[in-house]
């Protein structure tokens, strides 16, 4: 029996990278697990391969948008009855410079990066005051610490989402209820091919289950214990 077993747990972004492996790392523990994404193809093909499918539910969702944050959020206490884990992770990264930057670009990098956990918590953390349990993992960047050149969008978002968490975490330990912020290094998923940069070497960076394995020891830490914010990077990037 998994240590999860009987926790409810929403996942944002599962339907790829880091979020898949975090959803099959619940999964494999036990959770019910939410998964939540916009593309429904790519949501249904993750929770086909999860430890006992039937126990998931899959919900179409951008993050960005209340509306549907809200119906996630209620088709997980339908399915559920409450939500024990919430890991904000959907995101993505557009690189250019300032001057290049088209303000469409910057609001949607901040849409989904900022207030898409911002909505997320908004609706989630009164189920978890109400039953004065639970743990909020979101899953910033490196690049919410440190800022470098066609960076802006990307960590002006990260950036805010550590002061979203800061702030939330001083209002939420109150209700016993752990707010845990994970800054990745360089991660082989899409969101390379996406953002159209390059790293030193794909084969040297993070993989996606070693996000979901860090994640995974501040959920199943005892309950008096808080990771509030862990760093993971990749050893050595640049061994050829
Ligand atoms: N890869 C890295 O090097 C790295 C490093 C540090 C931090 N991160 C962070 O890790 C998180 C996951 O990224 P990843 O590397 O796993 O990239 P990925 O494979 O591209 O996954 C991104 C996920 O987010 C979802 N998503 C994007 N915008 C969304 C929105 N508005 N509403 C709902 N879902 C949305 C995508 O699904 P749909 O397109 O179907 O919506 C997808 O499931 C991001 O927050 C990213 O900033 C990544």
């Amino acid at each position: 029996m998994g240590s999860l077993e009987g926790t409810s747990a929403i996942v944002t972004g599962a339907s790829s990278g880091i979020g898949a492996a975090i959803a099959a790392s619940l999964a494999r523990e036990g959770a019910g697990v939410v998964l939540a994404a916009r593309n429904e193809a790519r949501l249904r093909s993750v929770a086909a391969t999860l430890t006992n499918p039937e126990r998931h539910l899959v919900v179409v969702a951008d993050v960005g948008d209340e509306a549907a944050v809200q119906r996630m959020v209620r088709a997980a206490v339908e399915r559920y009855g409450t939500v024990g884990i919430l890991v904000n992770n959907a995101g993505f990264g557009t690189f250019k410079p300032i001057v290049e930057m088209e303000t469409e670009e910057f609001d949607g990098v901040i849409r989904a990066n900022l207030r898409g956990p911002f909505l997320c918590m908004k609706h989630v953390l009164p189920l978890m005051y109400e039953r004065e349990r639970g743990t909020v993992i979101t899953i910033s960047s490196i690049a919410g610490k440190h800022g470098f050149a066609g960076g802006s969008a990307y960590c002006a978002s990260k950036f805010g989402v550590m002061g979203l968490m800061e702030c939330t975490f001083h209002e939420a330990r109150g209700h016993n209820v752990r707010m845990v912020s994970v800054c990745p290094g360089s991660v082989d998923t899409r969101f390379f091919d996406e953002a159209h940069t390059t790293s030193p070497n794909r084969d040297r960076i993070l993989q996606p289950a070693d996000v979901a394995a860090a994640v995974m020891l501040a959920i199943t830490l005892p309950e008096q214990a808080l990771l509030r914010e862990l760093d993971i990077r990749p050893t050595n990037p640049g061994r050829p």
